[in-house]
């Protein structure tokens, strides 16, 4: 047989084909059997005999966000052929997030157990994981965390927003602010018919700070995305470049690494929650980026990101909070903006993907910045952090609050619950006029947690009731244990752990019941005494666990909000 061991690690481990072989109990026919299978694909044998990238991919027509997969892979590819590698496509799980039901939460820890079992599996030397809609990054990331392979990140990239009658729409944060028009009777059926065809016109994923766009931040934060690649929108050259300059660096880490185990650490995990403050980014973030630290055995306080949050100002004018979009960030300065004027707050000994230390990338001040965008520490957008964690007896493993898409009217409030036992109740009586709900009300949405049938969907937005709305109501305190989309704003209090549906306080809220909220003192209280909780308690069920399936498993294994609804024999290392 040819001998094709010369490529092999120094330390004598395999590479290329001769990785991960099939066991049949004979080594050397494993590998005459692959390579001959090999060989129909029509590589020529110096090709053959290269170390491989795999290239996780994740086009599917059912996630429009990745659109720009199939030229993306291809300038991965060019970039891993001229630095000497064999790049090799495979197909992954892809989620888009309105393409799933009940939602696509439930389905993110599916795609990582697909990333990392097929990284391992398969013989690849290298990985470049290519994401982008909302659960697909911390899937591949919560994946590469787990497989410890040498791995980068490249991100789609962000749709770009149109201009449209005078303004310009993106989504989704424009989706929900004509919705409401909608809703409010400002808008007619036509109007919103026509809106609906102009939000998302171009590839890419949602054009405001949302949760791809945070967790793309996030992944450069983290280290394991090329420098200033978060932003580069999806239908820019750059974008492709971009593209292949990630191929080639995926060859360079073979054998010499870093690896995410260098790369995910306690400190660069802090990093990413300082930019996801800075950034007022989605309050989903800090599900996944807990379950991404999770594999590594990193614990993320809901109490730790409080003291990061009151020394991070909000630096970024940018939707839903702000008026700008993602792709307008990229054009001001970017990442290495943000981050160096983040620099006094961040761990600059962290290894990222380059090779290079965090402080070595930033050793050289960004070309230009729009402080029309990217504000300077002397001048934030927001003196301090855009979200907040609360606890107290509603949430004694805590509730997260961003204040930066939220009313600071509503932050020290009393009020009184009005309750909705599950997406279904609120449906059909949300809209009901002879609903009892006034503007200072505690709107209270149950069993939309982790554990629920509904997988914890974005459902925390709920809608002002029509009567409300109608009559200029534009913010009210929601309370639930759902989590709400990065696109959303309001005065929403997410994530209640524990879940009603494991038999959490919040399942025992009835109407009536006096609810406090202090965002100064960090508190969420349900001011009913214990005894009359008790009672409630009694001959409480939580939900059947499903027969078969993945459900099964899911139901079995999901932990709470406040450990990233990972499942638990998936933390670790
Ligand atoms: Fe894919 Fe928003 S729907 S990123």
């Amino acid at each position: 047989m040819a001998d094709d061991t010369k490529n092999d690690d120094p330390q004598g481990e395999p590479r290329g084909f001769r990785r991960n072989l099939t066991n049949y109990g004979d080594r050397e026919f494993a590998l005459y059997l692959r390579r001959s299978f090999a060989q129909s694909t029509g590589l020529s044998k110096s090709l053959m005999n290269r170390p491989i990238v795999g290239i996780a991919q994740t086009g599917s027509d059912f996630n429009n966000c990745h659109r720009n997969v199939p030229e993306l892979v291809e300038a991965v590819k060019r970039g891993v052929l001229a630095a000497g590698g064999l790049p090799l496509a495979f197909p992954t799980v892809s989620l888009g997030e309105v393409f799933l039901s009940p939602t696509s939460l439930l389905f993110r820890n599916l795609m990582s157990v697909d990333t990392e079992e097929m990284v391992r599996a398969q013989p690849m030397d290298a990985v470049v994981l290519i994401g982008g809609c909302d659960k697909t990054v911390p899937a591949q990331l919560m994946g590469a965390a787990s497989a410890d392979l040498p791995a980068i990140q490249l991100v789609t990239g962000p749709m770009v927003a149109m201009p449209f009658r005078g303004e310009r729409l993106g989504a989704c944060t424009d989706c929900r602010r004509f919705w409401a028009k909608y809703r409010a009777g400002e808008v007619s059926d036509e109007g919103i018919d026509t809106i609906e065809a102009n939000l998302a016109t171009t590839a890419g994923t949602c054009a405001v700070m949302g949760t791809a766009s945070t967790m793309a931040a996030i992944a450069e934060a983290l280290g394991m995305s090329l420098p200033d690649t978060a932003a580069i929108p999806a239908v820019h050259a750059d974008r492709i470049r971009a593209a292949e300059a990630t191929g080639a660096r995926a060859v360079a880490m073979i054998g010499k690494g870093p690896r995410p185990s260098e790369i995910i650490t306690p400190k660069s995990v802090e990093n990413a929650m300082t930019v996801l403050l800075a950034l007022g980014g989605s309050t989903n973030a800090i599900i996944h980026l807990t379950a991404i630290a999770g594999r590594r055995g990193i614990e993320i306080s809901l109490a730790r990101l409080n003291e990061l949050s009151d020394r991070t100002p909000v630096l970024v004018d940018l939707k839903p909070t702000g008026q700008y979009y993602f792709a307008d960030f990229h054009a001001a300065g970017g990442m290495q903006a943000l981050l160096t004027e983040l620099k006094d707050l961040l761990h600059l000994d962290c290894m990222t993907v380059t090779g290079q230390t965090l402080g070595e990338r930033l050793a050289t001040p960004p070309a230009w910045v729009d402080r029309g965008v990217i504000r300077s520490r002397a001048e934030p957008f927001d003196p301090v952090g855009g979200l907040v964690a609360v606890f107290g007896s509603l949430a004694p493993r805590g509730a997260i609050l961003k204040r930066s898409a939220a009313d600071p009217k509503l932050f020290e409030r009393e009020g009184r619950a009005v309750v909705f036992s599950s997406l279904e109740d609120l449906a059909a009586r949300i809209d009901d006029p002879d609903l009892d709900v006034t503007p200072d009300d505690f709107m209270v949405l149950q069993n939309a947690g982790p554990l629920s049938a509904s997988g914890m969907p974005e459902a925390g937005y709920l809608p002002i009731p029509k009567k409300l709305a109608q009559a200029g109501v534009k913010d009210m305190v929601r309370i639930s244990d759902a989590r709400m989309s990065g696109t959303a704003y309001g005065t929403i209090v997410l994530h209640v752990s524990p879940d009603a549906a494991s038999g959490g306080p919040l399942a025992f809220v009835r109407n009536g019941d006096r609810i406090r909220l202090s965002v100064r003192d960090r508190r969420i209280d349900l001011l009913v005494d214990e005894a009359e909780l008790a009672r409630r308690r009694e001959g409480w069920q939580g939900p059947d666990v499903p027969a078969r399936g993945y459900r099964r498993l899911y139901a079995q294994q999901v932990l709470q909000a406040d450990q990233g609804c990972d499942f638990e024999f998936l933390r670790g290392v």
